[in-house]
């Protein structure tokens, strides 16, 4: 295979294969830049079908982090690693203690945390031969409610340039899916006069959203057709393609769940069809903001504060995407560009 003429390479800095006979360890590491500082990045479990299927993702994973690093304001680049394995049946804490001596081999330049496959436990099993880990159990918290605020104040935001009230007394929002994040940001919503339409496949969910929020559910492939002002997806990615887009009735999209466009062309669909979308990695960068403030200095008004900044972000998006008639995925990956590149 290749993999410097891939399209996910984009000049990555630094790519490294790790294995360890005794514990089974097979991972790839990828450092995409570190103009900004460390690459910071989570750590996937995944039975790839193939290596060229684990390499293809780790390198467009790593480079959506610098990305994402960058338009967060945090000093960080961006890196992905992903270890070729069943995150159920093939994982053991020796396992992730050889991850840990792989990323302490680049000496700093990559720092790990959690991702699909890994939890908190594993970081700390990581954490027993690295420093260079965050999300360890016992030090890290749970990103959600940090990930919730963010897009709270980016539908807020959101709702003031495409609607251009100041509040969300009466606005109408869809969330879909009411997991970690989507019933936390269901909650801040509602707290601020918003009215709610929900779905999830979880009935329970559901049920305690029509209690508890006064929300109204529809079923879970009626929630794009509804007559709401914003569309916040927090479940599924993928959700922004052909055939949903042609169902919108809301004017924004703003919501948690990562890789929403299905294809780059529907971000442009979008914007033809005059709906405002809030960039996914920006408005759900409050969880990698607060894994930044985590620590013993932890300072919860801080990571806040910086969490919300998030909408200052998204109005300079949204400024340079309104003067240079570009989608708002476009403009933010070349503030993000610029960021990065000037950071060198
Ligand atoms: N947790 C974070 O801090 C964080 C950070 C960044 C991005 N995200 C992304 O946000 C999304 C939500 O994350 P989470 O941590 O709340 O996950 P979660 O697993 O806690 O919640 C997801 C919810 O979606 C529901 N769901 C699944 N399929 C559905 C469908 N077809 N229709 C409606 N609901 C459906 C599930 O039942 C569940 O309640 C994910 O895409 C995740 O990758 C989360």
């Amino acid at each position: 295979m290749t993999v410097f003429t891939t399209s996910h390479f984009a000049d990555h800095e630094q790519v490294v294969f790790a294995s360890d006979a005794e514990t089974g360890l097979r991972a790839v590491l990828a450092v995409h830049n570190t103009n900004r500082g460390p690459a910071l990045g989570g750590c996937r479990m995944w039975a790839y079908e193939s290596e060229e299927a684990a390499i293809a993702d780790v390198l467009r994973l790593s480079r959506g982090m610098t990305y994402k690093n960058a338009l967060a304001d945090l000093p960080w680049g961006g890196g992905k690693s992903v270890i070729i394995a069943d995150a159920k049946t093939d994982k053991t804490p020796e396992m992730m203690r050889a991850m840990g001596r792989a990323v302490e081999r680049l000496g700093g330049r990559y720092i790990v945390a959690e991702d699909v496959g890994t939890t908190p436990d594993d970081m700390l099993a990581v954490s027993a031969e690295t420093a260079h880990v965050r999300g360890v159990k016992g030090v890290g918290f749970d990103p959600s409610p940090a990930t919730a605020f963010g897009c709270f104040v980016g539908i807020k935001r959101s709702v003031e340039e495409r609607l251009g009230r100041a509040n969300l007394e009466g606005v109408k929002v869809a969330v879909q899916g009411l997991g970690h994040v989507g019933y936390d940001l269901a909650q801040q919503l509602r707290d601020a006069g918003a009215d709610l339409v929900v779905s999830d496949i979880d009935e329970g969910a559901v049920a305690r959203a029509k209690t508890e929020l006064g929300a109204t559910p529809v079923p879970f492939d009626q929630i794009y057709s509804q007559d709401v002002d914003v569309f916040a997806p927090c479940a599924l990615g993928a959700i922004l393609n052909d055939q949903t887009i042609a169902q919108l009735k809301a004017k924004i999209v703003a919501g948690s769940a990562n890789n929403q466009l299905a294809e780059e062309r529907h971000g442009q669909a979008l914007a033809d069809k005059g709906v405002l979308y809030a960039p996914d990695y920006v408005i759900n960068a409050g969880g990698v903001i607060h894994i930044y403030h985590e620590g013993a200095d932890y300072d919860r008004q801080a990571a806040f504060g910086h969490v919300g900044r998030i909408a200052e972000t998204l109005g300079e998006i949204y400024e340079r995407a309104a003067k240079n008639g570009e989608p708002t995925h476009v403009a933010a990956d070349r503030i993000a560009e610029e960021r990065f590149a000037n950071a060198a």
